[in-house]
């Protein structure tokens, strides 16, 4: 892909499409700052290369009710980016208004303008080719720095790149290492490669599952869908959760992966999730009357850990139990410490996956934490997004 390196920067507008849709406090501040330290390379590099910049992202789901929307204005963000850039972030108050552009005809080299929330604009979510051309109009070229994104269609990730000449549209640095790094999971990884997939349903992540098995050693079950499965094994679940109309379907995925889909060995169970109540660990996967599953238990963790420390290539997607609540964190503690001492190329995505490796301070630890949720996942289902496909190869 044609990369921020291929394109003339100095004395130019680049308009930075970043995801800075990042969790926030209730009083709207910014509850973490990843995405917007990963995008900073590139900002960083267009700045030293005589640019300006104009930055466009969402926040959040703007209902269109203003009440409820004040929350996911950017302010907060701009603040944030303008404490860890260290130089001033000028905040438009519209995206293609009059304030925006009053904010663009102020703009010199070195300066960065951040647009208010582009999904305030209803021309952002249809696609809108008046909306793109408007936006396209602030800026010289445009760079795709929304890894996040790039599974979404909407205007600023499709409609605004394609008003650019093709030379002067290009990926940044946080895409360009997020697509090597899939390159590496899904072309030729190290092995033995590994997958342990959590999260709470198989229908979810069937895709990735079929997509994966494919290309894996072994996937590793985690989190509540263990409980369709042992329920399409005949097992005893209890109150756990599962998906009573996916049996025929875990079943299918259970007969097709063979011996490279592993169950946990033994499982923690509670009493009651929410307030966490009493917490037993029971071998096997007949669990009794009344206890649901929550985690998984310490042998299941051993293994997985061993198996973790020893392969070539290891992807982590949903946490493997329900690591908010203390009582019931140790699983996914485990499995997130197996990786940040492993030697091998391992690689977490998926937004609460993300969340619990920050959570326990190992992000460092690993090779690569994705700063995409749903685009980390559908990029493992083998999907390609129209977003990368309109920016130009290079030769
Ligand atoms: C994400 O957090 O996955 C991206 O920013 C996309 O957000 P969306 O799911 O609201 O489109």
């Amino acid at each position: 892909k044609q990369t921020i390196r291929d394109l003339k920067l100095d004395g130019a507008t680049v308009l930075v499409r970043v995801d800075f849709n990042v969790p926030q406090k209730a009083d709207g501040a910014v509850a973490d700052d990843r995405r917007i330290r990963s995008a900073l390379p590139t900002l960083q590099y267009a700045l030293d290369h005589g640019a300006a910049l104009v930055l466009v992202s969402h926040l959040g789901r703007p209902t269109g009710k203003p009440e409820e929307d004040a929350k996911f204005r950017m302010d907060p963000v701009a603040r944030r980016l303008e404490e860890l850039i260290g130089r001033p972030v000028v905040k438009a108050d519209d995206v293609v208004g009059p304030s925006a552009q009053a904010a663009r005809a102020n703009l010199k080299p070195g300066g960065i303008v951040m647009l208010e929330n582009v999904r305030f604009h209803p021309g952002e979510k249809k696609g809108d080719p008046e909306f793109a051309r408007q936006l396209a109009s602030l800026a010289d070229a445009y760079v795709n720095d929304a890894f996040g994104t790039c599974h979404r269609d909407e205007a600023s990730m499709v409609a605004v790149p394609s008003a650019f000449p093709a030379e002067r549209r290009a990926i940044g640095f946080l895409v360009e290492k997020e697509l090597d790094i899939l390159q590496t999971l899904l072309g030729e990884p190290k092995r033995p490669m590994l997958a342990i997939m959590g999260g709470a349903k198989v229908s979810d992540k069937i895709q990735v599952i079929e997509n994966l098995l494919a290309k894996v050693d072994r996937l590793l079950i985690g989190g509540a869908m263990t409980y369709t499965f042992l329920q399409a094994k005949g097992h005893a679940i209890g109150t756990s959760r599962s998906e009573p109309d996916k049996l025929d379907l875990a079943r299918m995925l259970m007969e097709k992966a063979g011996d490279k889909l592993m169950l946990p060995v033994d499982v923690r169970v509670t009493d009651s999730v929410s307030p966490p109540g009493t917490v037993q660990t029971i071998d096997g996967h007949d669990l009794p009357e009344g206890w649901g599953g929550i985690d998984i238990g310490p042998k299941t963790a051993a293994i997985y850990a061993d198996l973790i420390k020893t392969a070539g290539t290891v992807v982590w997607n949903g946490p493997v139990g329900k690591f908010e609540d203390e009582p019931f964190r140790d699983g996914t503690l485990a499995i997130a410490r197996a990786l940040a001492e492993s030697p091998a190329i391992t690689v977490v995505g998926g937004g609460e996956t993300a969340e619990a490796i920050e959570q326990f301070g190992l992000a460092d630890k690993v090779t690569h934490v994705s700063t995409g949720g749903g685009a980390f996942l559908e990029s493992l289902e083998g999907k390609t997004f129209n977003s990368l496909a309109i920016i130009p190869d290079l030769n």
